[in-house]
């Protein structure tokens, strides 16, 4: 019962509700006692008049109390972030996620359900956000942490679901293959735990906005894409989308049915896969065969619109300079790179190159690890340096999205190579796309 009374959020229905519940249990046990012990007695029904009353009135107290507690010990363990939509509260650094459902999607993909293990609220997301996680894997010698797309956009948030896919060894190298993905795949179930940071990440589609948005996408890019088409489909229907996805065939196709069922609800959603080899199993299923491009987006597209891309840095990259040629304004296009920096041929504010004044030498102090190195242009950003050095600062993205690498910078000043997408505080860098810009750093690793 006190379960039930748990989940009331407002006070005053809680309040009287509780006051219900003890003031009848008290009523009836003063009916049976008055039954019992003497029924014509006046001084007994008082009794049981009174009883009744002191019930209705601890149950509402008791209700009222049993809220205000409930709400302080949420106010300790949360803190609300700015960032997350009002109302949420938001919790700080890791907490215990439970795996409630894993779902195999295409040959390479498997989506995981994550519920927190502590059973309380969690906030919901920005349509195209992602979360970090952070995994204990035999043979690491330190948490191996990895940033994930938000693949779903659930109407009521009690879970977050991510969609990963498995990293093989890449063509030609002789390397072992991705740590995490594979990890995932193979070692995490039903029931494991791992450790998850808040929904972060600016690569979001507005919910507000009416001008028709293209969502492109190749592979496992197709994640924050399906959470961006089914946010509009719930909250701003109205909103013509076009969902633009390019797959190998049918079984490397994460979500084909998901998406298909989806657009079946909203006629404004306009869908067009692209297969680069069909099986004769996809007949039906695809709309064109070759990779997306360019072409076919303007094909599909002849109207104003803002386009948000992922999928693999080539891919992009040949969109992205195929709409800038065809005269789509910069700040028009959104794209997320899950790997390695791309070239950037966009201007906007968001996605501008910084590079700082550059200089040729500097010695940086890694506090923490006790060690005081020269550092030369050709050593690269600060990330690979350290570790070429064995020091081992946390990262995950290493494209200055995620904040995973943020460290203090107690001397000294850095250049960014790169626009940081990652929400940076005060006193603090990131190390994975900087360099130095004084001849003295001193860092907080
Ligand atoms: C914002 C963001 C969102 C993302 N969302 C998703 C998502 O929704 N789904 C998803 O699947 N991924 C996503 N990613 C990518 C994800 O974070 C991981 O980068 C990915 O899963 C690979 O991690 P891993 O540990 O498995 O591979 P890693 O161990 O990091 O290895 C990556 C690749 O490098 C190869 N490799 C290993 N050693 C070397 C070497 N010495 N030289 C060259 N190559 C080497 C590996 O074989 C592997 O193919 C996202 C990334 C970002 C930044
Ligand atoms: S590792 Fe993600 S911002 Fe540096």
């Amino acid at each position: 019962m006190l379960e039930s009374l748990k989940k009331i959020q407002n006070p005053f229905i809680r309040s009287v509700t509780a006051a219900a519940t003890v003031g009848s249990v008290l009523t009836l046990v003063a009916a049976l006692v008055i039954g019992v012990i003497n029924g014509k007695d006046k001084s007994v029904y008082r009794f049981g008049t009174y009883s009744s009353l002191l019930g209705i009135g601890c149950g509402a107290v008791f209700g009222l109390v049993f809220t205000s507690h409930k709400q302080s010990t949420q106010d300790i363990s949360y803190q609300q972030d700015d960032q997350t939509i009002s109302n949420n509260k938001i919790w700080k650094d890791w907490r215990r996620f439970v795996v409630v459902r894993k779902v195999k999607e295409s040959e390479e993909i498997t989506s995981f359900y994550l519920q927190p293990e502590d059973k309380g609220n969690i906030p919901n997301f920005q349509p195209g956000q992602f979360l970090t996680i952070n995994l204990d894997i035999p043979g690491q010698n330190k948490p191996v942490i990895r940033t994930y797309s938000l693949s779903d956009y659930p109407e009521i948030c009690d879970y977050y679901r991510l969609s990963i896919k498995r990293e093989g060894v890449p063509n030609g190298l002789d390397v072992p293959p991705g740590i995490a993905s594979n990890f995932m795949h193979d070692h995490i179930h039903e029931g494991s735990v791992i450790l998850v940071k808040p929904p972060n990440g600016k690569f979001v589609l507005d919910l507000q906005k009416s001008l028709p948005a293209v969502l492109i996408s190749n592979g496992v890019g197709i994640t924050p894409m399906l959470s961006m088409a089914k946010a509009v489909t719930q909250l701003n229907p109205k909103r013509p989308i076009w969902f633009v996805h390019g797959a190998r065939n049918g079984k490397f196709h994460a979500f084909r049915h998901e998406i298909a069922e989806l657009a079946q609800k909203n006629p404004n959603l306009h869908l067009h896969f692209r297969y680069s080899r069909p099986t004769p199993e996809d007949e039906g299923h695809f709309q064109s065969v070759g990779y997306v491009d360019t072409a076919l987006i303007k094909e599909l597209v002849e109207q104003e619109a803002e386009y948000f891309l992922c999928g693999s840095p080539l891919f992009m990259q040949s969109i992205i300079e195929g709409l800038k040629e065809s005269g789509v304004p910069d700040d028009r296009v959104f794209f997320e790179s899950f790997g390695k920096p791309m070239k950037v041929v966009f201007n906007s504010q968001h996605q501008t190159v910084t590079v700082g004044e550059r200089i040729e030498e500097a010695e940086i102090v890694f506090t923490k690890s006790g060690k005081t190195i020269n550092w030369k242009q050709e050593d690269g950003n600060i990330l690979d340096f350290a570790e070429a050095n064995e020091i081992y600062p946390p990262f995950s993205c290493r494209v200055g999205i995620c904040g995973t690498c943020m460290c203090k910078i107690y001397s000294g000043e850095i250049a960014y190579q790169e626009e940081p997408t990652a929400k940076i505080e005060e006193g603090s860098v990131l190390i994975c796309i900087s360099q130095p810009k004084s001849s003295r750093v001193v860092l907080d690793i």
